[in-house]
């Protein structure tokens, strides 16, 4: 063979490597439930003639929806002989059972979208569109029968800490609909800012919307101080009632329901620095609870979520319920006559009463409450009641099994508030580290979970304190959404990270190429390095004395986790072991005396998880553990302000011999004062 064909044959096999990949790959992020290849093709020549058969209720929002996409060219067939694409409002039996399920089949003469709904519809067009955007004009003909496995499958946006447009909001709409994500949670109110204007109360847009920062560092890190709205300084924003009426529509039209949150009875620091009568007398600075014991505060949520109910059709309304400080209120005289009146024991018994009036109140209106899971604290909440499980798994696992709805949300699968990289070279975030690996292996509702038939869904948040800009927060959702997105649709089984990553890279780059600033997965720098095989030294599997005690929240591996050989992750929750109270003192005993050259430990600063890198650090050696001579002192000049994640090494280099070694690092004394280390490294 020479030279020119060998190269052809070769050009020619993997031409074809390249389309049987395509051919078997079903693109389409949430992975379908099922997806049965057929035989043939269809050519799409556009427009493309589309009918729709389904009452006008149905067929006229679908066929403008149609009509308005930008993607594929499409228009209302003439007669039933040109129909390619074809929508079929239908009840089989063989059809998916919810009217979110559709069944898309692409057969050479044509294309048809079955389902029991309307969602269901949009949802096969969906499909139809992710399977247009990657094989072209000519579609490998398959029948695709797909359901979710979630109702509930949500999008977070903290609106307070930074404002973000309507414009932005229907953008990320879009791209939502796209995934099958159906809920917007919009959390509109936080000390950071009232985001939603209120007939009854225009303060809270002249003033409590404004702040003096134009970042919420900046606010935070001064005096966290409010202005009004023509103040030269003043930075922030709200949505008029007709934005909210736009942004309403826009997901409606796209099958989203959009769930506002109106932050009660803590996060209102702003609520307070324009009524603060609505304050327990004589609270501490910096107070942002209302007063419980006060008719005002009830009065003022109810005025504002009448108007809030005026605007949302959402059948949920969630009120907040998280990081209450119940010191307020236990020294509050309204807040102890009300519980002496009502019989309640303790603060927290108080706001269980509080959220149980509120949970009546939306009640009454026909909206079910949702609230964070501190609701759950202090006593029963009303039965109907959807609780959210930010703090772990338990809360929601415990409302499951009591018979409430749930929604996960768990902080350590669900944060998009977290690093997804490596945290020193990722702009700033607020804490975690949450790569879409760990967003893609969540599951919301395992097969032993007590009342698991109560998990309506999953949700992502995405706290804003460190997103101050449109592109940011984008960086932030992709691709950990379309992540997401296969948790709560797609079915558990047959889940295959690296095969969902070959798909999340195509998307990625289609998200940015369509104007989403996505973060670049094809560069992700993945987990730190020293973690991702196990250590060798001569520590490795030593016993260790502690001087100080390892803190039962940070235990790592426990008595062993300091010469175990593993290394921490980027997340300081992962094989990091945690020290509280000044210092850390370890002493390493190698069994005999030995010839060494390294001692070295890691340590990480985490200014927002108040995890500081040591002030000092000293070496010592001994040969029979009593007479310790010190090898070196090391002192810290990694600034203490600094806010980016830093992991360090702390040692001593040389020549000497030794049975013990001891290491000690001594805290800077900061807030808190956390010290964290993964291994004593001898070699
Ligand atoms: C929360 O993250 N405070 C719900």
């Amino acid at each position: 063979m020479n030279r020119l064909r060998l190269l052809t044959a070769l050009l020619l096999l993997s031409a074809c490597a390249a389309c049987a990949s395509k051919e078997t790959s079903p693109i389409v992020i949430p992975r379908p439930a099922s997806v049965q290849e057929l035989p043939g093709h269809f050519t799409i020549r556009e427009p493309l003639a589309f009918a729709i058969e389904a009452p006008d209720s149905v067929a006229g929002p679908l066929s403008a929806l149609l009509r308005g996409g930008a993607i594929l060219c499409v228009e209302e067939a003439a007669g039933s002989g040109d129909v390619a694409l074809r929508f079929r409002l239908d009840d089989a039996p063989e059809l998916p059972a919810s009217e979110e399920g559709y069944r898309l089949a692409v057969r050479p003469e044509g294309i048809e979208i079955a389902s029991r709904g309307a969602a269901g519809l949009f949802y096969g067009w969906q499909t139809l569109l992710q399977l247009h955007a990657y094989y072209g004009g000519r579609i490998p003909a398959r029948e695709i029968v797909d359901e979710p496995r979630f109702a509930w499958r949500g999008l977070h946006l903290d609106v307070s800490r930074h404002f973000f447009d309507k414009e932005f909001v229907c953008k990320q709409l879009r791209m939502m609909a796209s995934l099958k994500l159906n809920r917007l949670h919009l959390h509109l109110t936080d000390g950071a800012g009232w985001r939603i204007e209120i007939d009854r109360f225009p303060l809270l847009t002249e003033v409590a919307a404004w702040r003096v920062g134009a970042t919420w560092k900046e606010w935070w890190m001064g005096d966290r101080s409010y202005c009004r709205r023509d103040d030269p300084r003043a930075a922030g924003g709200y949505y008029t009632k007709e934005e909210i009426r736009e942004i309403v529509a826009c997901a409606d039209s796209l099958h989203i329901t959009v769930v506002p949150e109106i932050e009660f009875p803590g996060h209102s620091e702003e609520v307070l620095a324009v009524f603060p009568e609505l304050g327990c007398p004589g609270r501490p600075d910096g107070c942002g609870e209302l007063c419980l014991g006060n008719e005002a505060s009830f009065r003022f949520l109810e005025r504002v979520l009448t108007e809030v109910l005026e605007l949302f059709p959402s059948a949920y309304i969630h009120v907040g319920g998280d990081e209450a400080s119940t010191a307020a209120w236990a020294s509050c005289p309204r807040c102890r006559a009300r519980m002496a009146r009502e019989g309640l024991k303790s603060p927290e018994e108080l706001q269980n009463w509080a959220m149980r009036r509120v949970g009546r109140f939306l009640e009454a209106q026909g909206r079910t409450m949702v609230g964070w899971d501190e609701i759950l604290d202090g006593g029963d909440i009303p039965a109907r009641t959807v609780v959210m499980s930010w703090r772990g798994e338990e809360g929601g696992r415990k409302a499951a099994a009591a018979g409430h709805d749930v929604v996960m949300t768990p902080g350590g699968y669900c944060y998009f508030d977290g690093y997804q990289d490596n945290p020193m070279t990722e702009p700033q975030a607020f804490s975690g580290y949450l790569p879409l690996w760990k967003v893609y292996g969540y599951d919301p509702a395992p097969a032993d979970m007590p009342g698991r038939e109560h998990v309506l869904g999953v949700q992502a948040n995405l706290w804003t304190e460190y997103i101050p800009t449109p592109e940011q927060a984008e960086y932030m959702y992709y691709p950990r959404a379309f992540a997401l997105a296969e948790v709560a649709w797609s079915p558990v089984e047959g889940r295959d990270y690296d095969e969902f990553r070959q798909r999340a890279l195509w998307r990625t780059a289609r998200a940015r190429e369509a104007g989403y600033n996505a973060f670049d997965l094809a560069a992700e720098q993945g987990e730190r390095p020293e973690s991702r095989e196990p250590a060798e030294h001569l520590a490795v599997g030593c016993p260790v004395a502690y001087g100080t005690p390892w803190h039962r929240s940070y235990p790592a591996g426990g008595a062993e986790a300091l010469t175990d050989g593993l290394r921490g992750s980027w997340s300081y929750a992962t094989r990091w072991q945690g020290f509280l109270g000044g210092a850390v003192e370890v002493t390493v005993d190698l069994g005999a005396v030995k010839p060494i050259r390294e001692v070295t430990a890691d340590f990480i600063q985490w200014y927002s998880a108040w995890i500081w890198l040591p002030a000092r650090v000293e070496i010592a050696v001994s040969d029979d553990g009593a007479d310790f001579r010190q090898l070196a002192t090391v002192e810290n000049d990694y600034p203490v302000e600094e806010h980016r994640p830093v992991y360090r090494s702390f040692g001593w280099t040389g020549e000497d011999r030794a049975r013990f070694v001891r290491y000690r690092a001594l805290s800077n004394g900061r807030s808190g004062g956390w010290l964290f280390t993964d291994e004593i490294v001898v070699r």
